[in-house]
């Protein structure tokens, strides 16, 4: 089986990067890989007219209320959006969302039509202490069981993204993040096993991308700081190819 390359610009509270919209930008997805560009919530609309293929950075699982500065996954479709990332470490970290927040966030958002792109990462304490394994069977369990009866491989993403990778320049070297990918690969059911994505985020950049898209559990990428950056973005995609 084929699992179609992924890489995913996460522009965090970033703006858009001049040239972001030119008729051959890194940003545009192509034949042989998906690329998704997940810019601030104010961007979306610039992005979805410049015909890029968009996600929101979090969504809330409610349809609408009384949640100021939220947007609902609802409205996140409607906004032209196709992905929506949940549970990213720094949403997590700063806005003390749980395991079970975040599944609320992944069943609002298959049953509207985005395909959620759940992330998963251990701390650097919870590696030194020899607990990668069990937090990040922990975090993505939460999510499989509740969703086990909407799932299909094609609806959901699931990012790898250790913690201590992420923004600090450290990267998990190839075999360690391989060694993850296919243990999460194992905790997924025997349907969704083979065909269901699982790209890795944490300080990927055009020097490592290639040894980690290479192994045969790694699917893509989820890039945030080499994403603002359309020559460094454009060497990953094709990395990818
Ligand atoms: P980074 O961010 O590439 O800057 O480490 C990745 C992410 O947070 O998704």
């Amino acid at each position: 089986m084929l699992r179609k390359k992924l890489i995913a610009a996460n522009w965090k509270m970033n703006n858009a990067p001049t040239g972001f919209d030119a008729k051959d930008s890194s940003y545009r997805t192509k034949s042989d890989v998906d690329v998704v560009i997940f810019p601030t919530f104010l961007d979306i609309e610039k992005c979805t007219k410049a015909e890029l293929i968009v996600g929101a950075q979090y969504g809330r699982p409610e349809e609408k209320g009384a949640f100021t500065g939220d947007e609902s996954m609802k409205q996140i479709k409607t906004s032209g959006c196709t992905y929506v990332l949940c549970g990213h470490s720094e949403r997590r970290i700063h806005h003390s969302e749980s395991d079970a927040f975040v599944a609320e966030q992944v069943i609002a958002a298959i049953d509207c039509g985005l395909i959620p792109i759940l992330c998963i990462g251990e701390t650097a304490d919870e590696r030194e202490m020899g607990q990668a394994k069990e937090v990040v069977k922990r975090q993505l369990e939460t999510v499989l069981l509740a969703t086990s009866h909407q799932l299909q491989a094609r609806n959901l993403v699931i990012a790898y993204e250790p913690v201590w990778a992420i923004g600090t320049g450290k990267t998990a070297t190839p075999t360690d993040a391989e060694e993850m990918h296919a243990y999460i690969r194992s905790l997924l059911s025997e349907e969704l096993q083979n065909d269901m994505r699982i790209i890795y985020g944490g300080s990927m950049k055009p020097e490592n991308a290639k040894d980690l898209l290479s192994q045969k559990n790694i699917d893509g990428g989820l890039v945030g700081a080499a994403s603002l950056d359309p020559v460094a973005f454009g060497k990953i995609v094709n990395s990818a190819l």
